[in-house]
């Protein structure tokens, strides 16, 4: 086995897994203002930008190749409706209109889902203590129209309500936005690794967690089924999230369904891979890389990843 390993020639013409920036998909964190970037303590190299900002750093995603953008956004001010998710003139349906005037190609994507506009932190509309689904199946749908109307390329729900791709779907229908994609945060599940985002997006839950909507770390079959779910429903492509602790379930996502498939490497795997770094436990770079490699490996098409830009550089 070692003659084809002896040289870099021979290794790169028989290597079966290539990275290409177009993989890549960035998450960007856009919050009111002008001139503010303001850095992510837990997540170096990230920030909270105005719409201004977001503008010129997403001009730099397209000039490396990069696949695309997903948007988050910080509304002014958080309610018990999560009504700075679906208004028209929300942070996020701001942030695309500007994107679409200034970088009209590229890919942009928008997370759909309650969280950064609640008071409480939880994805959905809080009735008894706990989180109403149909009632926020009302709110998501909104929310996907008002970014289809605000010029999203994409929309990706990651709330986890039972029923809100057909929601979503009929909606956007509905609406006249019969060509807008659903990305499903199919698989998605109630991890420890979200930390650092919740700084990020402010969207820590104020009482109790997600364990009643984001589905148990345990559960591999339960998985397959969520996605099954969600392309019966109508998704165009599905997700599972996180990435590298959940490359069986990308591994079994691919051997059973001809969608494409996302992997989100998610706030948690991105800092603990710079934080091994700054120690200076670990090569930061090549970590990255390998990391990436294996997401892709596993049979993602592509990556959500905090990395999208250094790895962008690199590929050069
Ligand atoms: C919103 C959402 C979260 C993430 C993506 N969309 C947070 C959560 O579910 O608590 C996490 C992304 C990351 O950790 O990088 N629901």
């Amino acid at each position: 086995m070692r003659r084809l390993r002896s040289t870099e020639p021979l290794r790169r013409l028989v290597r079966e897994t290539r990275l290409d920036p177009a993989q890549f998909i960035l998450p960007l964190f856009v919050c009111p203002g002008e001139g503010v970037r303001r850095e992510i303590g837990a997540m170096p190299g990230n920030f909270q930008l105005s719409v201004d900002e977001l503008v010129r750093e997403c001009e730099e995603a397209k000039a490396l190749g990069i696949g695309g953008v997903i948007l988050f956004g910080l509304p002014e001010t958080k309610d018990e409706s999560a009504s700075g998710a679906y208004a028209d003139d929300g942070i996020v349906q701001r942030a695309l209109r500007a994107l679409k005037r200034q970088v009209p190609q590229l890919l942009v994507m928008t997370d759909v889902c309650n969280c950064e506009y609640t008071s409480h932190g939880h994805c959905g509309k809080v009735v008894d203590g706990d989180v109403d689904n149909d009632e926020t199946l009302k709110w998501l749908a909104a929310t996907a129209v008002s970014h289809a109307r605000a010029g999203a390329d994409v929309v990706a729900p990651s709330d986890m309500m039972d029923g809100r791709v057909a929601a979503i779907r009929q909606a956007l229908d509905g609406n006249g936005f019969v060509n807008t994609p659903i990305l499903a945060y199919a698989a998605k599940f109630a991890s420890v690794f979200y930390g650092p985002f919740r700084e990020a997006a402010e969207s820590a839950p104020q009482f109790g967690d997600r364990r009643s909507y984001q589905m148990d770390p345990s559960n591999g079959r339960e998985a397959m089924r969520e996605i099954e779910l969600d392309l019966e429903e109508g998704a165009d492509m599905i997700m599972v999230k996180p990435a590298m602790p959940y490359l069986d379930l990308v591994w079994q996502a691919r051997q059973r369904f001809d969608v494409p498939i996302a992997a989100y490497q998610v706030s948690g795997e991105y800092s603990m891979i710079i934080a091994a770094g700054r120690n200076g436990w670990i090569d930061c770079e090549r970590a990255m890389m390998e990391s990436l490699t294996s997401i892709r490996r596993a049979g993602a098409d592509f990556v959500l990843t905090y990395f999208a830009k250094p790895a962008a550089r690199l590929l050069g």
